[in-house]
C-alpha cells in the first residue's frame, strides 16, 4: 500500500503573515499561517497524534477570541501525545509566539530543568500546553473569556491525551485543573482528583524566576516528586 500523502501545508506559511481576510464568526480577524504542533505531531506515529492533528487544525485556524488578531501564530502544544505526563502552562509569551512551541524562552528552560533534573524524565517524552493557544499581548494575564473561548481545546487535549498525571504551573492552569479560585499556595503540595485525574499544581517557572529563593525552589521540588511518586521513574515513553 502506498503512504498516505501529508495533508497540504497552508499558502501563508510564514509567521507574522497579515490578518486572514476571512474574520471569524464573531468578528475577529484571524491571523492564520501553518502550525508547528500540526507538523509535530505529523511526524509521530501513534493514535493520540493522529486525534489530536484536527484539533491543531481547529486551533489554528481559530478565531474565537481577540488574541486571534494579535497572535504571530497559534501555540497549541509539544511533546509526545502518548506521555502518562503532562504540563500545563498559561499562555505562550513573546519567544512562544514567535517559535510556535510553549515554553522555549526563558521560563522554559526552567521548566526543562524541572523536568529533566528535578524529575528525571527527558522533555520531549512530556507532553507540553497552556490554558490559552494564542499570546496575550505585552503577557498580560489572561481574561475570563479568552479562558473560556479557549476552554475546549485543552480539555480535548487531555481527553486525548488521558494523561495519569497532569502538573499546572501557575495561578490559572491550577484554577483551571483544579476549579477552585483560591491562591497557588493553597493549590500546591498536595494531589488533587478531578474527573479521575491526578493533579499536581506548582508555582509557575516565571514566578520562581523572579523569586528565585531556596524556599520556593524546595516547594517546587517537592511538588514534581509528588508527580514522580505516581508515576514512578522515567523514561515515561520511548
Ligand atoms: N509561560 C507559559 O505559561 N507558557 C508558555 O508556553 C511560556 C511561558
Ligand atoms: Fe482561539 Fe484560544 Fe487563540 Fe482565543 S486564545 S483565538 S480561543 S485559540
Amino acid at each position: 500500500m502506498s503512504p498516505k500523502p501529508r495533508p497540504k501545508k497552508s499558502a501563508a506559511a510564514k509567521p507574522g503573515a497579515v490578518p486572514a481576510k476571512n474574520a471569524s464568526a464573531v468578528g475577529f480577524k484571524p491571523v492564520i499561517v501553518s502550525s508547528v504542533a500540526l507538523e509535530e505531531l505529523q511526524d509521530f506515529d501513534s493514535e493520540p497524534s493522529r486525534a489530536l492533528q484536527p484539533v491543531a487544525e481547529e486551533v489554528r485556524v481559530c478565531g474565537k477570541c481577540k488574541l486571534c488578531e494579535s497572535r504571530t501564530q497559534t501555540v497549541f502544544g509539544t511533546g509526545d501525545p502518548r506521555s502518562p505526563l503532562m504540563v500545563i502552562g498559561e499562555a505562550p509569551g513573546g519567544d512562544e509566539d514567535v517559535k510556535g512551541k510553549p515554553f522555549v524562552g526563558r521560563a522554559g528552560k526552567l521548566l526543562t530543568d524541572i523536568i529533566e533534573k528535578g524529575m528525571k524524565y527527558k522533555r520531549e517524552h512530556v507532553y507540553i500546553a497552556n490554558v490559552l493557544k494564542c499570546r496575550p499581548p505585552g503577557n498580560r494575564n489572561p481574561e475570563p473569556e479568552e479562558i473560556e473561548a479557549c476552554r475546549s481545546y485543552l480539555e480535548r487535549q487531555i481527553e486525548i491525551i488521558q494523561p495519569k498525571v497532569i502538573l499546572a504551573v501557575g495561578l490559572f492552569p491550577a484554577q483551571w485543573m483544579t476549579g477552585k479560585k483560591i491562591a497557588i499556595g493553597k493549590l500546591r503540595g498536595q494531589v488533587h482528583e478531578v474527573n479521575g485525574r491526578k493533579v499536581i499544581c506548582t508555582y509557575h517557572p516565571a514566578y520562581v524566576l523572579r523569586n528565585y529563593t531556596v524556599e520556593t525552589r524546595k516547594k517546587v521540588h517537592e511538588d514534581v516528586l509528588l508527580a514522580v511518586e505516581l508515576l514512578g521513574p522515567g523514561p515515561l515513553v520511548s
